[in-house]
Protein backbone atom coordinates (compact mmCIF):
# COMPACT_ATOMS: atom_id res chain seq x y z
CA UNK A 1 0.00 0.00 0.00
CA UNK A 2 1.29 3.59 -0.68
CA UNK A 3 1.68 5.43 2.18
CA UNK A 4 0.93 9.38 2.38
CA UNK A 5 -0.21 11.86 5.38
CA UNK A 6 -1.00 15.14 6.56
CA UNK A 7 1.95 16.43 8.76
CA UNK A 8 0.71 19.28 11.44
CA UNK A 9 0.04 20.52 14.92
CA UNK A 10 -2.23 20.42 15.80
CA UNK A 11 -3.53 17.83 13.74
CA UNK A 12 -6.35 16.07 15.48
CA UNK A 13 -9.36 17.92 13.33
CA UNK A 14 -7.79 17.84 10.21
CA UNK A 15 -10.09 16.56 7.41
CA UNK A 16 -7.63 15.54 4.95
CA UNK A 17 -7.51 12.08 6.23
CA UNK A 18 -11.33 11.69 5.11
CA UNK A 19 -11.15 13.44 2.12
CA UNK A 20 -8.56 11.59 0.19
CA UNK A 21 -9.87 8.12 1.57
CA UNK A 22 -13.24 9.25 -0.22
CA UNK A 23 -10.85 10.27 -3.25
CA UNK A 24 -8.70 6.73 -3.14
CA UNK A 25 -12.23 4.89 -2.73
CA UNK A 26 -13.73 6.69 -5.78
CA UNK A 27 -10.75 6.05 -8.09
CA UNK A 28 -9.61 2.74 -6.69
CA UNK A 29 -6.38 3.56 -5.12
CA UNK A 30 -4.76 1.14 -3.02
CA UNK A 31 -3.04 3.82 -0.95
CA UNK A 32 -3.38 5.00 3.04
CA UNK A 33 -3.45 8.38 4.54
CA UNK A 34 -3.18 9.09 8.20
CA UNK A 35 -2.47 12.11 10.06
CA UNK A 36 0.54 12.80 11.95
CA UNK A 37 1.03 14.70 14.73
CA UNK A 38 4.61 16.96 14.61
CA UNK A 39 6.70 18.06 17.51
CA UNK A 40 7.96 21.82 16.04
CA UNK A 41 11.34 20.79 16.79
CA UNK A 42 10.92 17.51 14.83
CA UNK A 43 9.27 18.50 11.56
CA UNK A 44 12.33 18.15 9.43
CA UNK A 45 13.22 14.96 10.54
CA UNK A 46 9.74 13.68 10.43
CA UNK A 47 9.85 14.54 6.51
CA UNK A 48 12.70 12.62 6.02
CA UNK A 49 12.23 9.71 8.28
CA UNK A 50 8.75 9.46 6.21
CA UNK A 51 10.03 9.05 2.80
CA UNK A 52 13.61 7.30 3.81
CA UNK A 53 10.25 4.64 5.05
CA UNK A 54 8.96 5.10 1.81
CA UNK A 55 6.45 7.06 2.31
CA UNK A 56 4.82 8.38 -0.84
CA UNK A 57 3.64 12.00 -0.21
CA UNK A 58 2.86 14.60 2.21
CA UNK A 59 0.39 17.58 3.26
CA UNK A 60 1.68 19.90 5.20
CA UNK A 61 -0.15 22.37 7.14
CA UNK A 62 -0.21 24.83 9.98
CA UNK A 63 2.40 25.48 11.00
CA UNK A 64 4.72 23.96 8.91
CA UNK A 65 3.85 25.29 5.13
CA UNK A 66 6.81 27.98 5.41
CA UNK A 67 9.45 25.08 6.71
CA UNK A 68 8.32 22.64 4.36
CA UNK A 69 9.08 25.47 1.54
CA UNK A 70 12.55 25.95 3.08
CA UNK A 71 12.81 22.14 2.85
CA UNK A 72 12.12 20.71 -0.15
CA UNK A 73 15.11 20.28 -2.87
CA UNK A 74 12.77 21.52 -5.68
CA UNK A 75 9.92 24.09 -5.88
CA UNK A 76 6.99 24.39 -8.59
CA UNK A 77 6.73 27.88 -9.44
CA UNK A 78 3.72 28.69 -7.88
CA UNK A 79 4.78 26.97 -4.31
CA UNK A 80 7.98 29.50 -4.94
CA UNK A 81 5.93 32.48 -5.59
CA UNK A 82 3.64 31.46 -2.14
CA UNK A 83 6.64 30.73 0.00
CA UNK A 84 4.78 28.14 1.20
CA UNK A 85 4.33 24.33 0.61
CA UNK A 86 1.31 21.88 1.72
CA UNK A 87 2.45 19.12 -1.15
CA UNK A 88 5.18 17.23 -0.64
CA UNK A 89 6.83 14.13 -2.99
CA UNK A 90 9.72 12.67 -4.07
CA UNK A 91 10.89 12.94 -7.82
CA UNK A 92 12.49 9.85 -9.53
CA UNK A 93 16.05 10.87 -8.05
CA UNK A 94 14.72 10.88 -4.23
CA UNK A 95 14.80 14.47 -4.31
CA UNK A 96 11.89 16.22 -2.53
CA UNK A 97 9.73 18.15 -4.65
CA UNK A 98 7.50 20.79 -2.93
CA UNK A 99 4.40 22.17 -4.64
CA UNK A 100 1.34 24.79 -3.24
CA UNK A 101 -1.93 24.10 -4.45
CA UNK A 102 -4.11 26.38 -2.21
CA UNK A 103 -4.29 28.46 -4.89
CA UNK A 104 -5.75 26.78 -7.53
CA UNK A 105 -7.99 24.70 -4.90
CA UNK A 106 -9.47 27.96 -4.49
CA UNK A 107 -9.82 29.72 -8.13
CA UNK A 108 -11.33 26.12 -8.73
CA UNK A 109 -13.91 26.03 -6.04
CA UNK A 110 -14.63 29.52 -7.51
CA UNK A 111 -14.91 28.59 -10.94
CA UNK A 112 -16.55 24.28 -11.26
CA UNK A 113 -18.29 24.76 -7.85
CA UNK A 114 -19.86 28.28 -8.25
CA UNK A 115 -19.68 28.83 -11.45
CA UNK A 116 -17.81 32.20 -11.32
CA UNK A 117 -15.62 33.42 -13.25
CA UNK A 118 -12.50 35.60 -12.41
CA UNK A 119 -11.06 36.23 -15.98
CA UNK A 120 -12.36 40.03 -16.65
CA UNK A 121 -13.44 41.08 -13.55
CA UNK A 122 -12.65 43.29 -10.64
CA UNK A 123 -11.16 41.30 -7.40
CA UNK A 124 -10.69 42.47 -4.45
CA UNK A 125 -8.21 40.39 -2.43
CA UNK A 126 -8.38 41.19 1.95
CA UNK A 127 -5.38 40.35 3.65
CA UNK A 128 -1.96 39.99 3.07
CA UNK A 129 -0.64 37.24 5.18
CA UNK A 130 0.32 33.69 4.13
CA UNK A 131 -3.38 32.99 2.88
CA UNK A 132 -3.45 35.53 0.57
CA UNK A 133 0.53 35.54 -0.70
CA UNK A 134 -0.65 31.48 -1.11
CA UNK A 135 -3.50 32.22 -4.26
CA UNK A 136 -2.26 35.47 -5.85
CA UNK A 137 -0.29 33.37 -8.61
CA UNK A 138 -3.01 31.13 -9.36
CA UNK A 139 -5.82 34.08 -9.42
CA UNK A 140 -3.68 36.17 -11.86
CA UNK A 141 -3.33 33.38 -14.04
CA UNK A 142 -6.89 33.92 -14.62
CA UNK A 143 -6.29 37.25 -15.93
CA UNK A 144 -8.69 39.66 -13.50
CA UNK A 145 -9.26 42.68 -15.02
CA UNK A 146 -7.86 44.45 -11.20
CA UNK A 147 -6.74 42.95 -8.50
CA UNK A 148 -6.53 45.12 -5.19
CA UNK A 149 -5.20 44.42 -2.27
CA UNK A 150 -6.49 45.77 0.73
CA UNK A 151 -5.11 45.09 4.10
CA UNK A 152 -5.31 46.51 7.44
CA UNK A 153 -1.58 47.13 7.50
CA UNK A 154 -1.33 48.76 4.39
CA UNK A 155 2.61 48.38 4.00
CA UNK A 156 2.17 44.41 4.31
CA UNK A 157 -0.17 44.82 1.24
CA UNK A 158 1.83 47.32 -0.33
CA UNK A 159 4.86 44.96 -0.55
CA UNK A 160 3.00 42.07 -1.67
CA UNK A 161 1.59 43.97 -4.45
CA UNK A 162 4.85 44.62 -5.52
CA UNK A 163 5.78 40.88 -5.33
CA UNK A 164 3.61 40.31 -7.82
CA UNK A 165 3.40 42.87 -10.23
CA UNK A 166 5.26 41.01 -13.20
CA UNK A 167 2.33 38.45 -13.14
CA UNK A 168 -0.25 40.52 -13.85
CA UNK A 169 -2.28 43.84 -12.79
CA UNK A 170 -2.16 44.12 -9.21
CA UNK A 171 -2.43 47.08 -6.75
CA UNK A 172 -2.79 47.65 -3.03
CA UNK A 173 -4.98 50.47 -2.23
CA UNK A 174 -5.72 52.35 1.45
CA UNK A 175 -9.28 51.03 3.28
CA UNK A 176 -10.33 54.17 2.38
CA UNK A 177 -9.26 54.60 -1.54
CA UNK A 178 -11.78 51.81 -2.59
CA UNK A 179 -13.79 52.04 -5.15
CA UNK A 180 -16.32 49.50 -5.71
CA UNK A 181 -18.24 47.69 -6.47
CA UNK A 182 -16.34 45.21 -7.46
CA UNK A 183 -17.07 41.17 -8.77
CA UNK A 184 -15.57 39.55 -5.96
CA UNK A 185 -14.20 40.11 -2.58
CA UNK A 186 -12.01 37.62 -1.39
CA UNK A 187 -11.61 37.03 2.64
CA UNK A 188 -7.95 36.11 3.21
CA UNK A 189 -7.96 37.59 6.60
CA UNK A 190 -7.90 35.79 10.16
CA UNK A 191 -9.83 37.88 11.39
CA UNK A 192 -13.43 35.88 11.24
CA UNK A 193 -10.91 33.24 13.57
CA UNK A 194 -11.56 36.10 16.10
CA UNK A 195 -15.04 36.81 15.26
CA UNK A 196 -13.95 39.83 13.65
CA UNK A 197 -14.66 41.44 9.90
CA UNK A 198 -12.13 43.39 8.09
CA UNK A 199 -13.25 47.24 8.28
CA UNK A 200 -14.16 47.72 4.61
CA UNK A 201 -16.10 50.57 3.20
CA UNK A 202 -19.51 49.07 2.59
CA UNK A 203 -19.35 50.50 -1.21
CA UNK A 204 -17.20 47.81 -1.89
CA UNK A 205 -20.33 45.63 -2.34
CA UNK A 206 -22.60 45.94 -5.37
CA UNK A 207 -26.04 44.12 -5.91
CA UNK A 208 -23.60 41.50 -8.42
CA UNK A 209 -20.96 41.34 -5.66
CA UNK A 210 -20.11 37.70 -4.80
CA UNK A 211 -17.68 37.29 -1.50
CA UNK A 212 -14.97 34.09 -1.04
CA UNK A 213 -14.01 33.56 2.78
CA UNK A 214 -11.00 31.35 2.65
CA UNK A 215 -12.08 30.13 6.10
CA UNK A 216 -14.70 27.88 6.58
CA UNK A 217 -17.45 26.99 9.11
CA UNK A 218 -21.20 25.59 9.99
CA UNK A 219 -22.66 28.51 10.57
CA UNK A 220 -22.24 31.59 8.15
CA UNK A 221 -18.92 33.30 8.18
CA UNK A 222 -18.76 37.00 10.23
CA UNK A 223 -16.95 37.61 6.93
CA UNK A 224 -19.97 36.15 4.79
CA UNK A 225 -22.97 37.64 6.98
CA UNK A 226 -21.52 41.19 6.66
CA UNK A 227 -21.24 41.21 3.31
CA UNK A 228 -24.76 39.57 2.88
CA UNK A 229 -25.92 42.32 5.04
CA UNK A 230 -24.69 45.04 3.15
CA UNK A 231 -26.37 43.15 -0.25
CA UNK A 232 -23.75 40.76 -1.64
CA UNK A 233 -25.20 38.86 -4.32
CA UNK A 234 -23.62 35.38 -2.75
CA UNK A 235 -21.02 34.52 -0.11
CA UNK A 236 -19.60 31.10 -0.13
CA UNK A 237 -16.87 29.50 2.64
CA UNK A 238 -13.18 27.74 2.11
CA UNK A 239 -14.67 24.44 2.09
CA UNK A 240 -14.53 24.14 -1.32
CA UNK A 241 -11.12 24.84 -1.23
CA UNK A 242 -10.14 22.57 1.41
CA UNK A 243 -11.39 19.90 -1.00
CA UNK A 244 -10.07 20.87 -4.28
CA UNK A 245 -6.55 22.19 -3.08
CA UNK A 246 -6.36 17.92 -1.93
CA UNK A 247 -7.53 16.85 -5.01
CA UNK A 248 -5.03 19.01 -6.80
CA UNK A 249 -2.68 17.08 -4.21
CA UNK A 250 -3.93 14.04 -5.20
CA UNK A 251 -3.36 14.49 -8.74
CA UNK A 252 -0.05 15.46 -8.35
CA UNK A 253 1.09 12.38 -6.40
CA UNK A 254 -1.49 9.61 -8.36
CA UNK A 255 -2.01 10.84 -11.71
CA UNK A 256 -6.16 11.21 -11.17
CA UNK A 257 -8.24 14.07 -10.57
CA UNK A 258 -11.22 12.92 -8.43
CA UNK A 259 -14.34 14.23 -8.54
CA UNK A 260 -14.86 16.70 -6.02
CA UNK A 261 -18.55 17.98 -5.36
CA UNK A 262 -20.13 14.85 -3.48
CA UNK A 263 -17.13 14.81 -1.34
CA UNK A 264 -17.45 18.56 -0.64
CA UNK A 265 -20.97 17.93 -0.01
CA UNK A 266 -20.89 14.92 2.44
CA UNK A 267 -18.57 17.27 4.18
CA UNK A 268 -21.01 19.85 4.69
CA UNK A 269 -23.40 17.41 6.02
CA UNK A 270 -21.41 16.06 8.44
CA UNK A 271 -20.38 19.86 9.71
P1 LIG B 1 -2.12 33.69 7.46
O1 LIG B 1 -0.86 32.95 7.22
O2 LIG B 1 -3.26 32.86 7.98
O3 LIG B 1 -2.52 34.54 6.31
P2 LIG B 1 -0.92 35.93 8.83
O4 LIG B 1 0.26 35.86 7.96
O5 LIG B 1 -0.75 36.17 10.28
O6 LIG B 1 -1.80 34.61 8.72
O7 LIG B 1 -1.89 37.04 8.21
C1 LIG B 1 -3.09 37.34 8.83
C2 LIG B 1 -3.84 38.36 7.96
O8 LIG B 1 -5.09 38.62 8.58
C3 LIG B 1 -3.14 39.69 7.87
O9 LIG B 1 -3.47 40.27 6.63
C4 LIG B 1 -3.74 40.46 9.03
O10 LIG B 1 -3.68 41.86 8.93
P3 LIG B 1 -2.35 42.63 9.39
O11 LIG B 1 -1.35 42.45 8.30
O12 LIG B 1 -2.80 44.03 9.55
O13 LIG B 1 -1.93 41.99 10.67
C5 LIG B 1 -5.17 40.00 8.93
N1 LIG B 1 -5.93 40.11 10.17
C6 LIG B 1 -5.84 39.35 11.28
N2 LIG B 1 -6.73 39.71 12.21
C7 LIG B 1 -7.43 40.74 11.66
C8 LIG B 1 -8.51 41.56 12.13
N3 LIG B 1 -9.05 41.37 13.35
N4 LIG B 1 -8.98 42.52 11.30
C9 LIG B 1 -8.44 42.71 10.08
N5 LIG B 1 -7.42 41.97 9.59
C10 LIG B 1 -6.92 41.00 10.37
Amino acid sequence: MDRYAVMGNPIKHSKSPLIHKAFADQTDQHMTYTSMLVAEPEFEDSVRRFFADGGKGLNITVPFKLRAFELADELTERAQRAKAVNTLWQSADGRIVGDNTDGVGMVRDIMHNHDGRIAGKKILMVGAGGAVRGVLAPVLAENPVQLVLANRTFDKAHQLAEEFMDLGRIEALHMNELKGPFDWIINGTAASLQGDVPELPESVIGAHTRVYDMMYSKELTPFNAWALDYGAEKAFDGLGMLVEQAAESFRKWRGLMPSTPTVISDLRAAM
